[in-house]
């Protein structure tokens, strides 16, 4: 984030400590120092937090009634100057925080009185309050967009019931799925993502303001009708912690990281799958781009940038748990760092997420690819099945198996295509086995009908299951 601080346009404001001090900081010192930048954007929170706070200072007894009416509208009147704000003006402005800012426009919107709203409230708890109130808005508008990619997978699910393709483990031909069933498979990390972003925003919801700078607050304010004021729905246990916790920036954090873990995985099998060697995907012109120089190409660079996001919404957790570790209690500069981390995963989930729900309900899926690629061999497991069911021990029935496909290897052919002589010599169960339901992709997804399986109706459960959760 660019710096503007050392070049002012206007002289800098009185500082808010300028009573104990001679000389004005450094212009090194502003620029280390100035967070506006970044904390800009809590001005509308800002904003809030300091109406209803000069509602509980009034309630207490600490403003009169003619005073909370001028704070109260001269807030208003910041509000609509700070909204009419172009963004290369604010930059330029010489504060040091948004809290700053607020407060020197409220002294040219309300005069005097202005010097009486931090009565009680530091810029401690007060921006801990502005910055939890800013992550409950943002976690709604995330959980959104989460349900959002839900649903193109969904929807790609219902459409996709009878695909089958093949699944796959250590990256080797595993076992035929329908092509519903591995769809989904992306959708559910998705829904405990939403459960944890669920309760990491009900822990970001305990309202600090009111703990002043470390001790709590000397005046009678009442605590209860704040948090209810303000939308919080909880509020701080112990005005130490409530100045320094940041658990839930962390916790927010681990949810943004997870949820690019997950997007990143869902991407890599796209992109894989979108391949020329596999084939089983393509996407659409809106989420793909070309080459520069290869006429030919097509590139899933929206499931490559979902990948590679990832790695910063790691770094972000990385960061605030790094700044956390080892601080002393009671709150500490090293804190306004939280603020970068927090924004930063937001804005890059809220820049991915509508790209990959974009990517997911435009692609279209071969389904004669995906078929083909079921080859009998991937039905190895259901041979072996098939004499378990046949009262063979597993591990007998899956040596007898492993026998066949090692002949069909040797003889450089497909197991289906051995003769049934061979089959009888593995296992003289095979003598009397309908062949053609052997090695039918159908029947081994029909057999899987447990809960969480393959077959077309558990598939259809989940379905409804993942619509419930939507
Ligand atoms: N800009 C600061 C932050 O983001 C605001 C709180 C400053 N508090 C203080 N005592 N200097 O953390």
């Amino acid at each position: 984030m660019p710096n503007t601080a050392s070049t002012f346009e206007i002289a800098p404001p009185p500082r808010l400590w300028g009573g104990r001090f001679a000389a004005e900081p450094a212009p090194e010192m502003d620029r280390l120092n100035r967070s506006l930048p970044v904390d800009m954007r809590l001005w509308r929170e800002d904003v809030a937090g300091s109406q209803a706070w000069a509602s509980a200072i009034a309630a207490a007894g600490v403003i009169s009634h003619a005073e909370w009416l001028r704070l109260q509208a001269g807030l208003d009147r910041v509000a609509a100057r700070l909204d009419a704000w172009p963004a290369d003006e604010w930059r330029a402005a010489p504060d040091e925080d948004v809290h700053s800012l607020v407060e020197r426009l409220l002294y040219e919107e309300a005069g005097e009185v202005a010097g009486k709203l931090h009565t009680g409230r530091s810029r401690n708890d007060q921006v801990a309050t502005d910055a939890r109130l800013w992550a409950i808005g943002a976690a709604a508008r995330l959980d959104a967009a989460l349900r959002d990619v839900q649903r193109a997978l969904l929807e790609q699910a219902e459409a996709h019931r009878g695909t089958v393709m093949p699944s796959y483990t250590h990256m080797q031909r595993a076992q035929p799925v329908s092509a519903a069933h591995w769809l989904l498979s992306h959708a559910w990390p998705l829904a405990r993502d939403r459960e944890r972003l669920g309760q990491a925003r009900e822990r970001a919801a305990v309202l600090p303001l009111g703990s002043g700078a470390i001790a709590g607050c000397p005046f009678p304010v009442d605590r209860v009708l704040l948090k209810e004021t303000l939308g919080f729905h909880a509020v701080s246990p112990n005005s130490i912690d409530a100045v320094a916790d940041r658990d839930w920036v962390a916790e927010l954090l681990f949810v943004g990281a997870t949820v690019g873990v997950h997007l990143s995985r869902l991407a890599e099998d796209l992109v894989v799958f979108g391949s020329h060697e596999w084939g089983f995907v393509r996407f659409s012109d809106r989420f793909s781009t070309g080459s520069s120089l290869m006429p030919q190409k097509r590139n899933p660079d929206a499931m490559e940038l979902a990948r590679g996001k990832a790695g910063r919404l790691i770094g972000n957790l990385t960061a605030i748990l790094s700044v956390l570790k080892g601080l002393p209690s009671g709150y500490n500069k090293d804190l306004q760092e939280d603020k970068e981390a927090l924004f930063d995963t937001f804005d890059t989930l809220e820049a991915l997420l509508p790209a990959v729900s974009g990517t997911v309900r435009t692609l279209e899926l071969n389904t004669e690819r995906c078929a083909a690629a079921v080859d009998a061999g991937m039905l190895a497991t259901d041979l072996a099945d098939f004499l378990v069911r046949r009262g063979v021990p597993f591990r007998e029935a899956h040596g007898a198996v492993g026998r066949l496909v090692r002949t069909a290897e040797e003889t450089g052919c497909r197991v289906d295509e051995l003769d049934r002589r061979t089959f009888t010599e593995a296992s003289p169960h095979f003598a009397d086995a309908d062949f053609a339901l052997l090695f039918s992709p159908a029947a081994s997804l029909a057999a899987r009908a447990g809960i969480g399986g393959t077959a077309p109706d558990a598939v259809g459960e989940q379905i409804a299951a993942l619509r419930r959760v939507l």
